[in-house]
């Protein structure tokens, strides 16, 4: 792991929050590749699920959440991690995760009893701040998905089965947030609400938890370092009937990359009117004050359903990290030097391409490439670097720490020839291609 964020540190992936006036835990800011690796990684998310397919919808929508809808979702009472304070240095750890049950920080064994311990973070809302005028920042994209059933069913027609995916940012106050990028208090989901038919439910949760898992494969993150992990009906969360989790095997233990849960109809049903006549299997809460019936008619029946949901619910910063880990190797070269190179898949890569001409400020060379730069940017693959730094060796060495997947290089024999070098990041083979020819080739690399 240290590796890892020392390489995301020096080469501008991902840095402390709040650096400079010494940091604020649990926070990270992705920097000039991060930004880049973490949106082509959503764009990929996106493309599978929404692009792809004909049943799924895409929204947007806001982070400040109405308390009503949280209560009613069940987060209020039970969206808690058990606390416990030490009598002895006063530092507060989280009960569950404590060894031997000694302070961390100290080492006494003086603490309270645990008690739960809200992770939702509260803010207000206009200019009076009173106890009326709170709204959380909410802790998963799914809330307002579920809020927003009836507008996307109505806008546009949707029958079941059929999904609602939504990318966006999600706040819990970690009572020990660690390990890097994997539990942080600001971060960002890429949440699926799959509606079926109940009865369909378990056929379809099994669907998604393959299709999941091949999706993270294709990103790099190898099936031989993934694990499912059933879990015990004792630590389901309130909402859940079944949660199958993706697990990684992270830098620093095996652990949740993505949890595929069955919602069944605990949420629909909780966030609808008049719940006494829709036959819900669920146990959901008590009468609530919305005005939308979150429900379908059955067109033969005439009945109303309201749907189960299968829930594939993944975290993108633990993504990022997965990936990260997955594509980065230190290799043993034949001349007994080493390299570092991340093998990132070239769809996630951050610099698609490097464009170097061999002499720096060589004005003939340096045009030609801006050029070629300019001519591969608009087939819109993602980012194409003119690197003019006159030293190729560095170059290569500092493309291939950040997994460019090609480094193009504009020699004297360019001007006489059209023709350029291409280098591959993982291979390290150079070959000499027509200018021409460039185009069809990076797209073939990054598309396939
Ligand atoms: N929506 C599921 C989760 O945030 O864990």
């Amino acid at each position: 792991m240290d590796e890892l964020v020392a390489l995301c540190k020096r080469r501008g992936f991902i840095f402390q929050s709040n650096e400079i006036y010494g940091g604020l835990q649990g926070l990270y800011d992705y920097g000039p590749l991060g930004v880049e690796l973490k949106n082509n990684l959503k764009q990929a998310w996106w493309k599978d699920l929404v692009f792809d397919r004909d049943d799924v919808e895409g929204l947007d929508a806001s982070i400040l959440t109405k308390p009503d809808v949280l209560k009613f979702s069940g987060h209020e009472d039970t969206f808690t991690d058990p606390l416990v304070d030490c009598k002895d240095c006063n530092s507060r750890w989280r009960a569950d995760q404590l060894k031997s049950n000694k302070c961390p920080s100290c080492g006494s064994k003086n603490l309270t009893d645990p008690r739960p311990f809200n992770l939702m973070f509260k803010t207000s809302v206009g200019p009076v701040e009173d106890n009326n005028s709170f709204a959380y920042l909410r802790p998963e994209t799914a809330q307002n998905i579920f809020t927003n059933f009836k507008n996307v069913i109505d806008s546009t027609s949707k029958q079941l089965p059929f999904g609602i995916a939504q990318i966006g940012k999600a706040f819990r106050n970690e009572i020990t947030p660690r390990n890097f990028v994997f539990r942080v208090r600001e971060f960002e989901q890429m949440e699926l609400e799959f509606f079926v038919t109940p009865g369909t439910d378990d056929q379809w949760h099994e669907t998604w938890v393959n299709s999941r898992l091949n999706w993270w494969d294709q990103q790099g993150v190898s099936k031989d370092n993934l694990e499912l992990y059933r879990v015990p009906e004792n630590e389901l969360a309130h909402y859940s009937k079944a949660t199958v989790d993706i697990m990684y095997k992270f830098p620093h233990g095996l652990e949740e990359l993505e949890g595929i849960a069955n919602r069944t109809d605990f949420d629909l049903g909780s966030h609808s009117k008049n719940q006494a006549d829709l036959n819900l299997q669920s146990n959901v809460l008590e009468n609530n004050e919305s005005n939308a019936r979150l429900a379908v008619q059955d067109p033969e029946t005439k009945k109303w359903i309201v749907p189960y949901v299968i829930e594939p619910s993944a975290g993108v910063d633990r993504g990022v990290l997965a990936v990260l880990n997955e594509a980065y190797n230190v290799e043993e070269l034949s001349d007994g030097k080493t390299r570092t190179v991340l093998n990132l898949k070239p769809h996630l890569a951050p610099i698609k391409a490097a464009v170097i001409p061999l002499k720096k400020n060589n004005s003939e060379l340096v045009n030609i490439a801006s050029n070629i730069k300019k001519d591969l940017q608009r087939l819109r693959l993602g980012r194409i670097l003119l690197e003019n730094s006159g030293n190729i060796g560095k170059s290569y060495r500092r493309h291939d720490e950040i997994g460019t997947p090609l480094c193009i290089t504009v020699d004297f024999e360019t001007l006489e020839d059209n023709s350029i070098t291409i280098r591959d990041r993982d291979t390290m083979q150079q070959k000499r291609i027509a200018i021409s020819e460039l185009s069809k080739f990076l797209e073939d690399l990054i598309i396939n």
